[in-house]
């Protein structure tokens, strides 16, 4: 008998197969988490605990209501933990990390200036009403500065919404330093954690941050469910993002006679997305459990495995932000001058059984910025951009090496 040892954070069916254009099958090499990472065995068995006694939240006395809002509270309340929130501070589900910043974007008191980096997603970059947006700077120690000239520019309440770590070059931001100059000026910061939370902590306290915001299908909960933690007095102040069931405490028989919760549930109206929720309460735990630094070790393996093997393709550029070397996450973007990177990427995929994600990832001002200076990137309906390789959990050395192997076969052929 062969008795297999679950581990909470192991990838649900690591092992699944792909058919390749030629009719073979191989193993699936997943190099696409920053888009969605795979789920984790802790949200799998969150998920299928729960659904023999699924019932409504917060409604209803029967055994499955019951069992259901103590599964969505308790899972709250291990988001909690895992943002290190302070009584001060709200953690409220969302869909995603763009639900998130746009619910936070809501709740910002008028005339609340945001201070943002071209640098972002557009999760981070359109939903400010009222922006200050910087050019992307060249090094860590810039933006702090261009952060601190532009705050001292700033009447009235003012957030700076900063990425913890870029979807599309994997750097990680100067969020401490960036919240210290914040906080010295008054304005508050708001942390886009998409793609930092899946690789390192991310602490409220630690980050210096007064709101953060992540997605579970980053985070190997892929059920629908995000959050935006932090200081619940502008959101308990704001109108309530959905308005319905659930958002309101009294309605009387008038149109516009309504008192509205406070606490997250001001801004979760209708049925929330328990099993979401419950999933990534789940991988929360499991991570909080986790050894960090071994899993951060194992990444900064794969990362330089993957960075040594592409300098070696003569057919791909690294792309990066920052001018010099700055911490990173496991994600890595290439210029593949004179090739278009949607046509090698499903080559990859029909061909090799490997999966990655070409184009501009959601963050057009920065990907124009990287390939700004590459005339030969190729354009794709006009557009440039890159191919982008991201991994984390369950990511082997073996899918590194067969990415680098068959990009450069794939950038060696004549097209
Ligand atoms: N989800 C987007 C990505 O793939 C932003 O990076």
């Amino acid at each position: 008998m062969i008795l297999t040892v679950r581990h909470d954070l192991d990838v649900v069916d690591p092992n699944a197969n792909v058919a390749l254009a030629n009719g073979e099958s191989i193993r699936f090499a997943h190099l696409d988490y920053a888009a969605s990472a795979p789920c984790v065995r802790a949200a799998a068995d969150a998920v299928e605990g729960l659904l023999p006694w699924y019932g409504s939240v917060h409604r209803g006395t029967g055994v499955r209501a019951r069992t259901s809002t103590l599964a969505y509270e308790r899972a709250r309340e291990r988001v909690a933990a895992f943002v290190g929130a302070r009584a001060s501070d709200a953690v409220v589900f969302t869909r995603n990390t763009t639900d998130a910043l746009n619910l936070l974007a809501r709740a910002l008191p008028a005339g609340t200036t945001t201070i943002v980096f071209d640098g972002e997603h557009h999760a981070n970059l359109l939903p400010w009403p009222r922006q200050l947006r910087l050019a992307c700077p060249e090094t860590p120690d810039a933006a702090v500065e261009a952060v601190a000239k532009a705050l001292a520019t700033v009447r009235g309440p003012a957030l700076v919404a900063v990425t913890g770590a870029s979807n599309v070059t994997g750097e990680v931001w100067p969020v401490q330093r960036i919240a210290a100059v914040a906080h010295a000026h008054g304005a508050r910061v708001a942390v886009d954690a998409a793609q930092l939370a899946p690789h390192s902590p991310v602490v409220l306290a630690d980050l210096g941050a007064d709101y953060v915001a992540f997605s579970g299908h980053k985070l190997y909960a892929p059920f629908g469910a995000g959050v935006l933690a932090g200081a619940a007095d502008w959101l308990d102040a704001a109108e309530p993002y959905l308005s319905g069931g659930g958002a309101s405490a009294t309605v009387g028989d008038r149109p516009g006679e309504v008192t509205w919760a406070t606490g997250p549930a001001r801004h979760e109206g209708g049925t929330p997305n328990l099993l979401g929720a419950a999933a990534l309460g789940a991988v929360c735990a499991a991570l909080g459990r986790a050894d960090r630094a071994a899993l951060h070790e194992r990444e900064q393996e794969l990362l330089a495995r993957l960075r040594t093997g592409l300098a070696s393709v003569p057919g791909a550029v690294e792309v990066t932000a920052f001018r010099g070397a700055a911490p990173r996450v496991g994600i890595v973007s290439l210029a593949l001058p004179g090739r278009d990177p949607a046509v090698v990427a499903t080559q990859l995929a029909d061909k090799y059984g490997i999966g990655v994600r070409a184009g501009q990832f959601c963050a057009h001002p920065l990907t124009r910025r990287l390939t700004a200076d590459r005339a030969a990137a190729p354009c794709e309906a006009g557009s440039p951009s890159l191919l982008r390789v991201s991994f984390g959990l369950g990511t082997r050395d073996d899918d590194i090496d067969r990415l680098v192997s068959a990009l450069a076969t794939l950038t060696a052929a004549r097209s």
